[in-house]
């Protein structure tokens, strides 16, 4: 039976820096990371902008950046763990860099930094618009130095195994759930094997493919949330699907390329169809008002105006700066036939980060005993009802340092659970027709870029509802009767995800960040998390 003392599941900048920390503690244990596609494909590889970071100086102050975490938030952020991610923020910030991750500097060998919307200075670390390729690239070569990291590519993670597999329930509650380890599909040789661990985290990032337009890659499918949803964790808040505002508008074109928003930091103004900057009529604070602001005012524009996308002016731009900053935009604008310097950019909103996902505890831990989860599939209390940008990064690495803390401490009392049952395949065969989970998979993202994106109301939400109740019904039919292929794992999973962020949206009587339903367009005097 094969066993591993921590199993990671994903290699994005949240697994990474948790599986190196655990190595560097316990060289004689061994530290197990599986990762559904090749390990560098994840969303942390995608981030642009950078890491929103103080030192706490003349320039910038921790109450700063807590402040502007909590206003953007709209009123939905665990203040205690804001203080603790921007205070802690900066050691962290600090490791990777003696890991060799670099960020731009000026000829004074200072860290340059950018500025992007909702926050009040100039403080976030970047590598010109590729800062998530440079520090994937550098956690990956840290990681490899350790020969106790195992790292497994193309394993898909299925379920996590709980008490639920050994053939009884715990009880209908979420209460006493163990977790102790997975059943993993083996995409080389297409079985689905078990790994059990003493203990699990679970660091498997976003959902953002449950749009039918999205920056996210095609392995962010939510699965880890899924999954421990199925075993009776608690997941909260997944109605706050943040929506970058820009992303480059290309009809067909999936996923979508992002602009970066540190663009409109150092400059860059929205225009409308008509040449308007019109963010000036939604909010003093312009191109740079929160996230949640400028996709609703954006969307507003593309109503109104009856357009598919605005526009992203930087024509007035400082040429070289933008080339220095901005080169892989430029290049990328380029290729889709647009100068970046002489043209508008064409952008519109896309789903983008999932502010919502497994609720955990100040350490990381879940509500499944033994299970840890952080960066994007987590839920801390960070980002409210609305992420700042560049915020996420941070947590990510603020969180994984948290989770090893608190998992070194608790390793040593744990052990393996035995008489853990082989996956039961047994009257299944191959799916005849995989068009019918492609097609499926295209019903679920139109439902919900339809009826559950950025504005929102009762009716939408019903109908969203039953259309989701029949694919699943359908899927689940599917499900019981075919070999499992990833293809089919992952629709199962978003159809949960929706499931999770239409439930959410219903219960949520009122408008808050990133959740504005036409029905409710105020706050209401509860505030409140949602927890599913
Ligand atoms: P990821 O980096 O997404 O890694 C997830 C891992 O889990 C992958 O290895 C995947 O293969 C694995 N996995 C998933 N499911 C399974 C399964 N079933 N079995 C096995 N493995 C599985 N944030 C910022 O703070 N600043 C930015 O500038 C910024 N820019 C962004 C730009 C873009 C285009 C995008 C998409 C996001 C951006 N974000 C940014 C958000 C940020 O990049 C992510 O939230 C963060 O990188 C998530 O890291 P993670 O480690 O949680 O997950
Ligand atoms: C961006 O660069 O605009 C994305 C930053 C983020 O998502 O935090």
């Amino acid at each position: 039976m094969p066993q591993t003392d921590f199993l990671v599941i994903g290699s994005g900048i949240a697994g990474l820096t948790f599986a190196v920390k655990t190595a560097q503690q316990f060289p004689d244990k061994t530290i197990t990371i599986l990762t559904k596609a090749y390990a560098d494909e994840t969303n942390t590889k995608y981030a642009q902008g950078g890491i929103a970071v103080v030192n706490d100086d003349e320039h910038d102050s921790f109450d700063k950046h807590i402040s502007d975490t909590l206003i953007a938030g709209d009123g939905l952020c665990n203040e205690d763990i804001v203080r603790a991610v921007v205070t802690e923020g900066r050691d962290r910030v600090d490791e990777i860099i003696n890991w060799g991750t670099n960020f731009d500097k000026d000829t004074d060998g200072e860290y340059l930094r950018g500025k992007e919307g909702g926050h009040s200075e100039f403080r976030i670390l970047h590598f010109k618009d590729i800062t998530g390729f440079e520090i994937e690239r550098s956690l990956l070569a840290e990681a490899a130095k350790y020969p106790n990291i195992v790292m497994n590519n193309h394993w898909f993670v299925v379920d996590i195994i709980t008490q639920h597999h050994l053939g009884y329930l715990v009880s209908k509650s979420t209460v006493g759930i163990e977790c102790y380890g997975v059943y993993v599909l083996n995409m080389q040789s297409g079985e689905i094997e078990q790994l059990l661990a003493k203990l699990t985290l679970m660091a498997s990032g976003g959902c953002g493919q449950v749009y039918r337009t999205t920056t996210n890659p095609r392995i962010a499918t939510g699965d880890g949330i899924a999954m421990v949803y199925r075993a009776k964790g608690r997941i909260e808040n997944m109605e706050f699907i943040q929506f970058h505002p820009t992303a480059l508008y290309e009809a067909g074109v999936s996923p979508s390329f992002l602009i970066t928003e540190a663009v409109r930091g150092d400059g860059g103004i929205l225009r409308n169809k008509e040449g308007e900057a019109f963010m000036e009529r939604y909010d003093p604070r312009k191109d740079l008002a929160p996230r949640d602001i400028v996709a609703r005012a954006i969307d507003s524009e593309m109503k109104r105006t009856g357009t598919e996308h605005v526009y992203l002016d930087c024509r007035h731009m400082d040429k070289e700066k933008f080339l220095h900053h901005f080169p892989n935009i430029y290049e990328r604008c380029l290729k889709s036939g647009i100068d970046a310097l002489t043209q508008l950019i064409p952008v519109a909103p896309a789903a983008h980060y999932s502010c919502g996902g497994i609720k955990v505890d100040e350490y990381g831990r879940t509500s499944i005993r033994n299970l840890y989860a952080c960066g994007e599939c987590s839920s801390t209390g960070l980002h409210g009802a609305n992420r700042l940008a560049s915020n996420s990064l941070l947590e990510a690495l603020v969180f994984a340092h948290r989770c090893h803390e608190d998992s070194s401490r608790a390793i040593g009392s744990i052990g393996f659970r035995e008489g853990i049952p082989e996956w039961d395949a047994a009257g299944t065969t191959k799916p005849k027709e995989m068009i019918l989970i492609t097609q499926s998979l295209k019903e679920l993202q139109s439902v919900m870029s339809d009826y559950v994106g950025i504005v929102r109301n009762d009716v939408r939400l019903a109908r969203a509802m039953r259309r989701l109740d029949l694919l699943h019904e359908e899927t689940e039919r599917l499900y019981e009767a075919s070999t499992l292929s990833p293809q089919l794992a992952e629709l199962r999973n978003l159809i949960t995800i929706g499931y999770l962020i239409v439930k959410g949206a219903q219960f949520r009587k009122e408008s808050r960040g990133l959740h504005f339903n036409t029905d409710y367009p105020q706050h209401s005097r509860r505030i409140e998390n949602i927890v599913l």
